[in-house]
């Protein structure tokens, strides 16, 4: 067993309504499916370029394959994959991912949201809930995240959750395509004291739910 895995984190209130973090689960597999075909246009410029087709990789049938290598990733203390609900609803996933302890004590942290909520702070939560947990019950020391510089808006939410801009990678991942430059930023435990959520509530941009 390992700290943080699986749990519950929340919740935060936003405008677009009550964030909360879960583990995924089987049962996640129609809406996750019918999200990420629905979202294709807004998420591929973004994200690693696949093999498949989009149809195929995010057909219902291709989530219990998924789902059950990420938990067991989760379960061997390497992984977190969060769905982001939102009043109770599947809006989108949030995942840290290669968490390394001995002298790194690091991980990366990535995230989507529907479109039908986006603009409404739900990224914004999520991540600082994300961050907290990993900073608390994981007891992570650093968590970095990268980000292509076209990508405002996720830029953005980075921003607002005080990430910390490290450096340019150049042609680091293949993503849509090609490999594509990304923007490095981090965060380290000793650049939140409280919490990174009790920072977004005393910036006006999330309340305690
Ligand atoms: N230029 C500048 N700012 C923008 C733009 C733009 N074109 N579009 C949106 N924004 C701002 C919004 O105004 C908002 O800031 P504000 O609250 O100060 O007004 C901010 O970006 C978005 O904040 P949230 O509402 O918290 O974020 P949302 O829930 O809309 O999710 C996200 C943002 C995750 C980027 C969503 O649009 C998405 O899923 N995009 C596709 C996938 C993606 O890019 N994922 C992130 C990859 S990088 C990573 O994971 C580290």
């Amino acid at each position: 067993v390992h700290p943080g895995w699986p749990a519950r984190v929340g919740p935060l209130r936003v405008r677009a309504g009550r964030v909360t973090l879960r583990p995924i689960r089987l049962r996640d597999a129609a809406v996750w499916s019918r999200l990420r075909i629905e979202n294709r246009e807004d998420l591929e410029p973004w994200e690693p370029t696949g093999q498949a087709s989009w149809a195929d990789r995010h057909h219902v049938t291709a989530w219990p394959g998924l789902c059950s290598s990420l938990r067991a990733e989760a379960r061997r203390g390497r992984m977190l994959p969060m769905v982001i609900d939102v009043d109770g609803s599947f809006r989108g996933q949030i995942t840290v991912g290669n968490i390394v302890r001995g002298a790194l004590f690091s991980a990366w942290i990535g995230y989507w949201v529907d479109k039908s909520v986006s603009g409404h702070g739900v990224a914004t939560a999520a991540l600082a809930l994300g961050l907290d947990h990993c900073f608390g019950p994981m007891g992570l020391h650093r968590v970095e995240a990268t980000v292509r510089p076209e990508n405002l808006a996720s830029r953005a939410v980075l921003q607002h959750v005080g990430f910390r801009e490290e450096g340019l990678l150049r042609r680091y991942l293949d993503v849509d395509g090609q490999w594509r430059d990304h923007l490095l930023v981090a965060m380290t435990v000793e650049e939140v004291p409280g919490s990174v959520s009790d920072r977004l509530v005393r910036a006006g941009r999330a309340s305690w739910a």
